[in-house]
């Protein structure tokens, strides 16, 4: 055996499964021994029955129901309300409020993404790069949904055109979702979804059609929804809502 095997194998320390699952937050060790019993805990891959299973929390992959459970203890997830005129990153060189000004724990955070200073609403923050990585990259595909206050009336076929799609500078968007919301008087508020994060998306995408944003709020990204989490408010993610972000990105 290498020097370097068996540093290794000294590194593994191995806990009962029930023990990982309840300080993963699932449940009581009694819960988890009876998801273990009905077959709905896999370890990479593989179902358990057993209750004495031993495993590595830092290493194994751990599914329930098929929603992975993250049992690395330094792991974090949140999601902060980004209030408008707030920059979305960690310090701003330039003096303005950033995420930083709203983060209340003492851990180094990646933001997954970015809105633009002028939209509030749901920031995922983690230190999971790998997660924050696959969330970003265009080749997931993962769905965000925004509010946006439009000017009405507008036009029945608006949520075709959009769906449709339309050629912008930069080449060609689409909604894949759109829906009235709420309406008073000329003031309306649309739902729309996309799969795609290029910069002012949303608002470029609104105007192109003859609807310029007056406002716009992130209100869902992937599985993940605001809620009623108030502008500047920040809360850490349930261990379904990590399962479900895991499941968005193929984890
Ligand atoms: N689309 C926009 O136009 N702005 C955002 O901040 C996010 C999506």
């Amino acid at each position: 055996m290498s020097d370097n095997q068996g540093r290794a194998d000294e590194d593994v320390q191995e806990v009962r499964l029930q023990k990982v699952l309840a300080d993963a937050g699932i449940g009581s060790r009694r819960h988890c021994e009876e998801l273990i019993g009905e077959g709905r805990v896999t370890v990479d891959g593989k179902k358990v029955f057993r209750f004495g299973e031993r495993v590595d929390p830092r290493r194994a992959v751990i599914h329930v129901d098929g929603r992975r459970v993250e049992t690395r203890a330094e792991m974090r997830y949140y999601m902060i309300n980004k209030p408008r005129g707030v920059v979305s990153t960690m310090a701003d060189e330039r003096g303005r409020k950033s995420l930083a000004d709203y983060v209340e724990v003492p851990e180094r955070l990646f933001h997954v993404g970015r809105l633009d200073t002028d939209t509030e609403g749901l920031i995922l923050l983690t230190n999971d790069g790998e997660l924050s990585h696959r969330l970003m990259h265009p080749s997931f595909g993962v769905d965000k949904t925004y509010l946006a206050e439009i000017h009405g009336p507008i036009p029945r076929d608006l949520g075709r055109r959009l769906r449709r799609g339309v050629e912008l500078d930069d080449g060609f968007a689409q909604a894949d979702g759109f829906r009235i919301f709420d309406q008073v008087g000329r003031r309306v508020l649309v739902e729309i979804t996309l799969h795609e994060g290029r910069k002012h998306i949303v608002r470029r995408l609104l105007k192109e059609v003859g609807f310029p944003v007056q406002q716009l709020a992130r209100v869902q990204f992937g599985p993940v929804k605001l809620g009623q989490l108030k502008p500047g408010g920040m809360r850490t993610l349930t261990v379904r809502e990590v399962g479900e972000l895991y499941k968005a990105v193929g984890l």
